[in-house]
């Protein structure tokens, strides 16, 4: 297990001999990404600068939650309002693998663009050990290209530098510990809600869709206060399934949400996890009370594989 402090020290170093101009990443809002924001901004101050940009997928309150991060580690950052564009990029695509590659596209676009206003010559990314060692012989982005893991540097003619290239999970939370860093962030795929709306992708759904995620994050995290004894991985999915249901005497027709909730340690495989039913029936009612076009919630209760994590 690795020493946070010397890794601290030494990531600093690396950092700070490796950069000759300005450096930028690409901030999630996750784990690694914001590990290696705040690693930048302690060894380079305003020669790097941290990019977090809001494709409009995200859920309530995340790019508040970033931003509070950045401003706590004193981060050099910029907060890219993109929603809109990808909004546009998306408008008639159903095919999930299309989804995926016109979100990484557009996602590659804006950093670019940001990239070249800011005059930087190299690029922080925050791939940890599985991320390399898994594209060796990648069985994970054979089954779905992974926006945010590749495709940056290629095209971008930047110098490299992977400060968390040999580290592995459980030493990334340590370190994240080690300097006060929320180490309890749940993963959130890089494109986002639009993996979790089966179908075409609007405005109206992703608003829907953050207001179920939220109910949902909401009741997991009173069930399981302590995240090491909760599901690794809880979320909606908006189905394109429309169903009979009752509002008060009244005959509906709305739509279906499934949750997702698995036990897993590392993403690859897992099982679904097994709530009390009581928690599953007060969900449910809060889901169909809160949101009216919902008459319908189900529960995936299939492991991985032979199903994914995401629908998509
Ligand atoms: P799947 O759906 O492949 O997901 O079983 C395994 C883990 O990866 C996350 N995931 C992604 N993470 N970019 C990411 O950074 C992506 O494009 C992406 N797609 C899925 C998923 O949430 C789960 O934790």
């Amino acid at each position: 297990m690795v020493n946070a402090e010397s890794f601290v020290r030494e990531a600093k170093e690396e950092i700070q001999n490796s950069l000759k101009g300005r450096g930028i990443l690409a901030c999630s809002g996750g784990q690694d990404s914001t590990l290696l924001a705040v690693l930048s901004g302690m060894s380079a101050g305003d020669r790097i600068l941290t990019v977090f940009v809001d494709t409009g997928l995200l859920r309530k309150g995340e790019t508040r939650r970033v931003e509070e991060i950045f401003r706590k580690y004193s981060i050099n950052y910029r907060i890219i309002d993109a929603s809109e564009r990808f909004l546009n990029a998306l408008a008639g695509i159903t095919d999930p693998e299309q989804k995926r590659k016109t979100i990484g596209r557009t996602f590659i676009e804006v950093f670019e663009e940001v990239a070249k206003d800011y005059g930087a010559d190299t690029l922080l990314q925050g791939t940890i050990a599985p991320d390399w060692i898994e594209s060796g012989g990648s069985v994970r982005d054979v089954i779905k290209s992974h926006h945010n893991v590749g495709g940056l540097p290629e095209k971008m003619n930047l110098k490299i530098l992977e400060p968390l290239r040999d580290l592995y999970k459980d030493e990334i939370r340590v370190i994240s510990e080690f300097l006060g860093l929320p180490n309890d962030i749940q993963p959130f795929p890089g494109p986002g809600l639009a993996v979790r709306i089966i179908g075409e992708i609007t405005k109206e759904k992703i608003n829907l869709l953050r207001e179920v995620t939220d109910i949902v994050e909401r009741n997991v995290k009173t069930e399981y206060p302590e995240r090491q004894n909760g599901p690794w991985q809880f979320f909606a999915v908006l189905l394109p399934v429309k169903s009979t249901g009752i509002h008060g005497d009244m005959r509906s027709y709305g739509l279906t949400v499934a949750v997702r909730m698995i036990d897993t340690t590392d993403g690859m495989s897992g099982t679904f996890t097994k709530p009390s039913w009581e928690f599953l029936e007060n969900l449910s009612t809060e889901i169909t009370n809160e949101i009216r076009d919902v008459n319908r919630v189900v529960y995936d209760i299939t492991n991985k594989p032979p199903a994914t994590i995401e629908w998509e």
